[in-house]
C-alpha cells in the first residue's frame, strides 16, 4: 500500500487560481454572451520583447545544428547570463554577488516552494499575512504546520499582520518571537506596497539578532521606480549574512510562460545541523539543485540574457512603464467612486478595500456579476485580506479603460 503524504489533506482542495478560474468559468458557461476582463492572477499581456525574441530564435538556430548544439547546460545557469546579473542587477546597485551565488531556474514560484524543504521540519517559519500563498501551502505540504484553524490559519506558522495600520508592511516581531525563517515580499503580492529602506533594515537587523533567515521575494523588483528604494535586500548592510533573494524575469521581462528565475544565495548564510554545527546554505542548496534540476533550457537562458542588452533593456522597461500607467488609470479611475486603496505605484497591483464592508469572495461575485471584472479575493491571500481585493495592472490599455468604466458604472 503506498501511503500518502497526509499533510496534502490540511489544504483545501484547490490552489486560490484555479479556483477563481473554476468561477469564471462556470459564470461564462451561463453567460457567453458577457465579454469579461481578468485582471485576477497577475499573467503578463503584452508580446516578449524583440531583442529576447531575436535572441531566442539565434539559440534555436545553434541547437539545430551540429557545430553549435548543446545537450545538458550548467545546472546554476550559463556564465553569459549569470554575469549580465551580477552586472546589471547588483553591482550596478552597489552590490558584489559571486557567479556561484546565483542559481538560475524555471521560476520563483519553484524556487520557493522547493527551498523550504533544506530546513528542518521543526523550522519556525513566519508569513506576512496577507501573503502569497505558496510560501504557506508549501510549507504544510512539506509537515512543517499543523491543521488549519477557523481562523483561517495553520498551527505552528506565525503570521505577521499586514494591515492599513501598518501600510501592509509588518514590522519584525518582538524580540524573542520563536521564528528561524520569514518570507518577505517587496513589492509585495498581493498588496502592491513596498518596503522602505529603514524597514529593511530593521528586518535585517532583527534577522541578524534573533540568528533566522529571510527569504525575501524580489520577484516585482523592477517595478520600482523610486530610486531610494532597495530593489535589493543586499543594498542593506549585513543582508548577505541572512537573506536569500528570488528574482524572476516573469514580470519583468513577460517570462510568465517562457520561464526563468534566480535565487541568490550568498556563502556567507549558514543554518545550523543537529549539533549546532553551521553549516553553508549555498553549498546545500548546490546539493538539492544539481540532483533534482538539469538547468534552465539554453534557447530561455539566451532569451533571459538578452533582457540585459541595450535593447532588451529600452524595451522591458517600456513595458513596465505601460502596465504601470494601467496601474496609474486604475487608481485614478477608481477613486472617483470612492475607493480606499493601497499599492499600484511601484508594484502592478492594487489593493482595494472592497465597498460597503462586503467580504472578499461576495466582492469578487459582485464585480464578476455586475462588470464581467475578475479580479482576486483578498481572503484568498491569509485571512487578514478578508475585506480587501487586488486587481492586478497587466492588460491592454483598452480591457483596463473599459474595466474602470465598468466598475464606475456599478459603483458610481
Ligand atoms: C499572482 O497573480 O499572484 C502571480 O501571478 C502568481 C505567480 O506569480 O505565481
Amino acid at each position: 500500500m503506498a501511503r500518502i503524504n497526509e499533510h496534502f489533506a490540511k489544504l483545501p482542495a484547490g490552489y486560490l487560481f484555479p479556483e477563481i478560474g473554476r468561477r469564471v468559468r462556470a459564470y461564462q458557461a451561463a453567460h457567453p454572451s458577457e465579454r469579461v476582463i481578468r485582471l485576477g492572477i497577475g499573467d503578463v499581456t503584452e508580446p516578449l520583447a524583440p531583442a529576447i525574441v531575436d535572441a531566442m530564435h539565434a539559440a534555436v538556430d545553434e541547437m539545430g545544428k551540429a557545430e553549435t548544439f548543446r545537450g545538458y547546460g550548467p545546472e546554476q545557469g550559463y556564465d553569459f547570463l549569470l554575469e549580465a546579473i551580477r552586472e546589471h542587477d547588483y553591482r550596478a546597485r552597489g552590490v558584489d554577488i559571486a557567479a556561484d551565488e546565483i542559481f538560475v531556474s524555471d521560476g520563483s514560484k519553484c524556487d520557493s516552494g522547493n527551498i523550504q524543504e533544506i530546513f528542518a521540519l521543526a523550522a519556525r517559519v513566519a508569513v506576512t499575512d496577507p501573503v502569497y500563498p505558496v510560501y504557506v501551502d508549501s510549507n504544510v505540504m512539506a509537515g512543517r504546520t499543523g491543521a488549519l484553524g477557523p481562523d483561517g490559519r495553520y498551527g505552528g506558522l506565525v503570521y505577521l499582520v499586514g494591515n492599513e495600520a501598518n501600510g501592509f508592511q509588518p514590522e519584525p516581531p518582538p524580540a524573542g518571537t520563536a521564528i528561524d525563517i520569514v518570507y518577505l515580499c517587496s513589492p509585495n503580492n498581493p498588496t502592491g506596497t513596498v518596503a522602505t529602506r529603514a524597514q529593511l533594515e530593521r528586518w535585517v537587523a532583527w534577522a541578524r539578532a534573533n540568528d533566522a533567515i529571510i527569504l525575501f521575494d524580489a520577484a516585482y523588483e523592477s517595478y520600482i521606480s523610486d530610486p531610494s528604494l532597495p530593489r535589493s535586500i543586499y543594498e542593506i548592510e549585513g543582508a548577505r549574512e541572512c537573506a536569500l533573494e528570488l528574482r524572476s524575469f516573469s514580470k519583468r521581462a513577460g517570462f510568465t510562460g517562457v520561464r526563468c528565475a534566480f535565487l541568490v544565495i550568498p556563502k556567507g548564510v549558514t543554518g545550523a545541523d543537529p549539533d549546532g554545527k553551521r553549516v553553508s546554505i549555498n553549498a546545500l542548496w548546490s546539493r538539492r539543485h544539481t540532483t533534482k534540476f538539469n538547468g534552465a533550457s539554453y534557447v530561455v537562458q539566451r532569451g533571459a540574457a538578452a533582457a540585459y542588452s541595450p535593447a532588451g533593456l529600452a524595451q522591458t522597461q517600456a513595458q513596465i512603464a505601460f502596465y504601470m500607467e494601467n496601474a496609474r488609470l486604475l487608481r485614478e479611475g477608481l477613486a472617483t467612486v470612492g475607493f480606499t486603496m493601497f499599492g499600484g505605484v511601484h508594484a502592478p497591483y492594487l489593493w482595494l478595500r472592497t465597498k460597503d464592508g462586503a467580504t472578499s469572495w461576495a466582492f469578487f461575485d459582485r464585480l464578476l456579476h455586475e462588470a464581467q471584472i475578475v479580479g482576486t479575493p483578498g481572503a484568498g491571500f491569509g485571512p487578514a485580506g478578508e475585506g480587501y481585493f487586488r486587481l492586478s495592472a497587466f492588460n491592454s490599455r483598452a480591457n483596463i479603460e473599459e474595466a474602470i468604466a465598468r466598475i464606475r458604472r456599478v459603483f458610481g
